[in-house]
This record gives C-alpha cells, structure tokens and sequence, in this order.
C-alpha cells in the first residue's frame, strides 16, 4: 500500500484530540470563542508562552491567520516584505494582493530573510510614487524547512523596530520550529521580538486550527473585528479551543512536533549516508532530497511525495537526470513506515 509522505495534514487528528471532543460534545457553551474551553486554552498558551500580555485568538486555516493578521497591520498603500518563496506570496492565490496590498517580495537562499535584504527594499521604496513597506513577514519553520536562530530573529526584529515596520512570524509550522535539534528561542522570546504570530495546529495533531497571537497592545484592539470581516469567527468556536487546550494542557504539542522532526532527520540520514544532496539544509519536517529520476520513478510506486520542479536556487546537482521532491513528516508518520522507506531506499539500485 503507498504510504504519504506528501504533507503533515494526511491524518485526521491525534486521538486525544477526537477524545477531548468527543467528552466535550453534549455540554453547552456560549458561541463564537467565548465558551469556557476556549478561554482556558488561551489561559494555557499564555502560561506556555510566559507573557499574560499577548492577545490570542483562534482561527481555522494558517491562511487565514496570515491574511487577517497582515491585513489587520496594514493601511491601503501599504506592503509586506517577505521571501520569495513565502506561502503568502506563492501559495495563497494572491490573498494579500485582494487585500489591496503589494508583496515586496525578496530572493532569498535557503527561504530565509535578512535585515540587509530590508533595508534594500526600504532603499528602492521610499516616497509616495513607490508604496510603503510597513509589515515584514517571515514562515518560522520556513517553507523550506530551514529555521531562523534567536540571533537572526533578533536582528529582523531590531531591523523592523529601527524603520517601524510591524514583525510577523507564520508559524504554520512553529512547533517543528520549536522542537528542531538546532532551535534557540523560545516562545516567550517570540512573543517579545514579533508584533504578532501565530502557532499552527492544523500540521501539528489537530484536526483544524491555528492560534494567533498578538504582542503589539496597539494591533491588539479590534482584532476580533478583523477576524469577523474576513468570515473566519466560528460560531463553534468551542471546536479550535478543545483543540488548543489539549496541545498546551501538557507538552502534546511539543511532543508531536518533536516526533516529526525526528522521522524525517532519520530519513535525511538515510539518504544522506548514500550520497545524496538536498535543496535545503533542514532540521524541521519537510525535506527536500536531490535523487536520480530513475529512483524517484521506482520510489513513486510505492510512496506518495511532491517532486519539486521549483528549484529557486541555481544546485549544481539538478542535472538532466535528477530532481528534488519533497519528503514531509508529521506527528503521525510511523517508525515502521520511516523504517519501510529507508530500506527500499537503500535497496534502489
Ligand atoms: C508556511 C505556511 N503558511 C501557511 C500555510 C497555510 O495553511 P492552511 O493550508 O492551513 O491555510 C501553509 C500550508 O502549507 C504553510 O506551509
């Protein structure tokens, strides 16, 4: 039988998950994210997170949580800057831009932005002929599974202070953020270098959602508005809340976002060990393997992945004969499944 390794959102939900729905089920609760589960699971992240002042909210799609945020931080003639490869900027069939806003998008290698790369954009963007810059967003991890260090997120962070520009972090994928082997900061520290960030549930155990997180006091007032303008306040609310407290209650969510990591670092070793490249240099759940076609061919047979005909970064070892694809994790991918792969891999001949 094939086995998917095309996403981290294959699976329904981690069994404590439907659990805590379903013990939750007949009781009544107020509507629209004011029922009792709700505010104890923002009580919950906000002790994890360590800072009782940030405003959380929650929302059912990470494309929803970039949209309503960016926008919420953003006036009519006003842009983003982010990467080039962002989902916001690819994946997200131009959201921002319906919005009324630019992109200021920015070619970075590994997926990953510098307060150099701001400072040109705000260099190539100034006076009212150009629009303004006024948000910076980045994906911690990145869309190419590389992560930010505390260093490089403190300086986007002194960087957007400097020029008054709001910091934005898609954590659609946070946990494997949080949890990879070289990963230094923590959530409180997030919450003190980003104006607003959101982490991501739906690729990490839940059935559904995400929780935004708001530092900024200033971006703080009239941010259910927002959420309601765009149709994403749910009047079962109650839904993304049971969620939420299930992944904070105790550590679940590290503890799954960890799992990930540790199975796809195993089928980088793997591949790794027989000589192969990648197109990134990952620690989180997403990898990205350079492989003759002739392996990807006899692979597909028996596994589901993305080939990744998208190679924004000029690799030597993209050749005629081989390709990248991409490998993804998740908090459900088996140790069987992982071991299954990593020998017919090694039997590819
Ligand atoms: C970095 C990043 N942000 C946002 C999203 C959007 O999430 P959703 O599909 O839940 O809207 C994705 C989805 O793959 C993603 O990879």
């Amino acid at each position: 039988m094939e086995y998917f390794f095309y996403d981290d959102y294959s699976e329904g939900a981690h069994p404590k998950i439907l659990e805590a729905l379903s013990c939750s089920n007949l009781e009544q609760e107020r509507g629209y994210g004011e029922d009792t589960i709700s505010t104890q699971a923002i009580k919950l992240i906000k002790q994890k997170i360590g800072n009782p002042n940030v405003a959380i909210h929650f929302v059912s799609s990470g494309m929803q949580a970039n949209v309503i945020t960016l926008i919420s931080m953003l006036r009519h003639h006003e842009s983003v800057i982010t990467p080039e490869t962002a989902h916001i900027n690819l994946d997200e069939a131009g959201a921002i831009e319906a919005g009324g806003h630019k992109i200021n998008a920015v070619q970075t290698p590994n997926g990953k932005l510098t307060s150099a790369d701001i400072e040109d954009v705000l260099a190539r963007n100034s006076g009212e002929h150009k629009v303004k810059p006024r948000v910076v967003a980045v994906a911690q991890a990145t869309e190419w599974g590389t992560i930010y260090s505390k260093e490089e997120l403190q300086a986007l962070s002194n960087c957007c202070k400097k020029n008054n520009l709001y910091f934005y972090i898609d954590g659609a994928r946070l946990g494997s953020a949080l949890t990879a082997k070289n990963a230094d900061i923590t959530l409180l520290e997030l919450s003190q270098l980003a104006d607003a960030f959101y982490i991501g549930g739906t690729k990490n155990g839940a059935l559904l959602g995400e929780a935004i997180v708001v530092s900024n006091p200033e971006l703080q007032k009239d941010f259910r508005y927002h959420i309601k303008q765009r149709g994403a306040l749910l009047a079962k609310g109650r839904v993304l809340g049971i969620q939420f407290a299930e992944l904070f209650k105790d550590d679940l969510f590290f503890d799954l976002a960890r799992h990930a990591n540790v199975m796809a670092e195993r089928l980088k070793e793997a591949i790794s060990i027989k000589g192969f490249s990648f197109l990134s240099d990952s620690t989180t759940n997403q990898i990205f393997p350079i492989l003759p076609n002739t392996h990807i061919e006899k692979l597909k047979k028996d596994y589901g992945f993305h080939p990744y005909g998208f190679n924004p970064w000029p690799k030597a070892e993209i050749t005629e004969d081989t390709s990248a694809i991409r490998l993804v994790t998740s908090w459900a991918t088996t140790e069987e499944a992982v071991n299954t792969f990593i020998a017919d891999f090694n039997n590819l001949t």
